[in-house]
């Protein structure tokens, strides 16, 4: 088999099964959808997570896929926490007693552009919400050049606000990537910050890599990957870049002609996922690193590793509430997202109404296809006789119409079946957004996604 035209052939859009279904399937949804879920969420008393999205930055880095709102005015971002601690009220409202939360996630844009003022109401308006347990994982995007010039003092704060998790942008050491790419973030900042959050004794620490940037190559990022392992973060996310230029117009300022070819892109990603797990890192699903004793290496082996809106998780609770502008939430298997329009979020909360725009009610198909996906995307292997048991159903005849796509994989060398079992292979395996869309029962050939590698 010739690898690259294989690769050609595979390099095509698909998904990346942060949810099923995907974000282009959502559709309008009523105010009643969205009380009636809250409502059936409320009767289960089960725990909740929450995901905080704080959209702002400073610049742009120009491979950015996220929903940012770039703003250097504190004023605006006053008025923002302001109406976040009113969700966050509002949203609390609507259940009969204070639900327990056992995650958290501030994720942006940049939570680190907010003074430790505004992180301190954020955290009052929580605590009289939820009744916040003490165990609770409670993670945070940081972004280096945010909390370098006070030498840790923010980071200090952080930790005393209640956060034990850091997650810390990097994405590439090399100064001509970063020029390129319009993130200048020396190694100095990287370095110092990391240590600072060890020291002030944040239990998880991990790292953003992204490759597919321009002017990487396997050669040039040798340095970056084998650095960072040497610095031994928990967790190392190793992000495909994911090129939506169609959606993120800012992307078309990078120059294209030094974007690595899909071939380089395979090895540079091939390369580095051999050095972190000769460093001792286990690989969790398809772009994740983490140390042995880290709980995400634990729920690997205990299958208890989930995915979410923020890459692989634990799973600590069912349901997941969204708060901030854009922010996608998962309230008894209905998807709910927030207002995409600053604008648009505002003028709900202030009108009092929940923001939420759009969401999907996910019915018992695609309930069972949501378990396929997730379960070959996190622990890359699929037991037919489970889904029976699970879902009352034969996995070959209902999935008969997966047929072709499984045979097609199965001869492509992705995926060994047996009569109790789909096992990718170990390409497969780097290549499980492509298993997992045989069972994508909403996926069209011109749908806009990155390409799989
Ligand atoms: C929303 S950012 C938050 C962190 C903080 N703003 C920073 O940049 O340091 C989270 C991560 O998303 C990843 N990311 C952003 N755009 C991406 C893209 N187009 N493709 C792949 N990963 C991307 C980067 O690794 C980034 O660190
Ligand atoms: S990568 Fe982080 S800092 Fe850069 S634009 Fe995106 S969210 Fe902002």
């Amino acid at each position: 088999m010739d690898l690259s035209l294989k690769l050609m052939e595979w390099n095509r859009p698909v998904p990346r099964y942060t949810s099923y279904p995907t974000a282009p399937q959502f559709y309008p949804l009523g105010l009643s959808d969205v009380l009636q879920a809250l409502k059936r969420y409320d009767e289960t008393r089960r725990p909740l997570s929450l995901y905080i999205h704080i959209p702002f930055c400073r610049t742009m880095c120009l491979y950015c896929g996220c929903f940012v709102i770039l703003n250097r005015r504190p004023e605006k971002r006053a008025a923002y926490v302001d109406l976040l601690c009113r969700e966050i009220e509002l949203t609390a409202s609507s259940f009969s007693s204070k639900r327990e939360v056992t995650q958290i996630h501030f994720g942006g844009g940049t939570p680190t552009m907010l003074s430790p003022e505004e992180f301190d109401r954020i955290f009052d308006a929580l605590h009289r919400s939820f009744l916040i347990n003490g165990e609770a994982e409670v993670a945070i995007e940081i972004d280096p050049r945010t909390v370098y010039e006070d030498r840790g003092e923010k980071l200090g704060h952080l930790k005393r606000v209640g956060f034990n998790r850091v997650s810390f942008g990097v994405q590439d050491l090399d100064p001509l990537v970063q020029e390129a790419v319009r993130r200048r973030q020396s190694e100095e900042m990287t370095v110092s910050t990391f240590e600072w959050a060890r020291k002030i004794g944040f239990e998880g620490i991990n790292i953003d890599l992204i490759y597919g940037l321009p002017h990487q190559t396997a050669e040039r990022f040798r340095r970056t990957a084998s650095r960072i392992a040497e610095m031994r973060p928990d967790r190392i996310a190793f992000f495909s870049y994911a090129k939506v230029p169609w959606m993120k117009t800012h992307q078309k300022a990078m120059p294209e002609e030094a974007e690595p070819s899909p071939e380089e892109k395979f090895r540079i990603y091939v390369e580095s996922r051999s050095t972190f797990q000769e460093a001792g890192y286990t690989a969790i699903g398809m772009d994740h690193f983490s140390l042995p004793e880290d709980p995400l290496t634990k729920a690997l082996h205990n299958k208890t590793l989930w995915r979410n809106f923020q890459g692989y998780s634990l799973k600590l609770a069912e349901d997941l509430l969204g708060l901030g502008v854009s922010s996608i939430g998962l309230i008894d298997s209905v998807f709910l997202q927030n207002a995409k329009s600053l604008e648009e979020w505002e003028r709900e909360i202030t009108a009092g109404r929940l923001p939420v725009f759009r969401g999907f009610v996910l019915n018992e198909e695609d309930k069972l296809r949501r378990w396929v996906i997730q379960t070959l995307m996190c622990h890359f292997e699929l037991d037919k006789r489970e889904f029976e048991r699970l879902f009352g159903h034969r996995f070959d005849i209902h999935f008969a119409s997966a047929r072709e796509a499984l045979d097609r994989l199965r001869a492509d060398g992705l995926l060994e079946e047996t009569a109790e079992k789909l096992l990718p292979t170990e390409m497969g395996r780097l290549m499980i957004r492509l298993i997992a869309a045989a069972f994508d029962a909403y996926l069209k050939p011109e749908g806009q996604f990155s390409k799989s590698i």
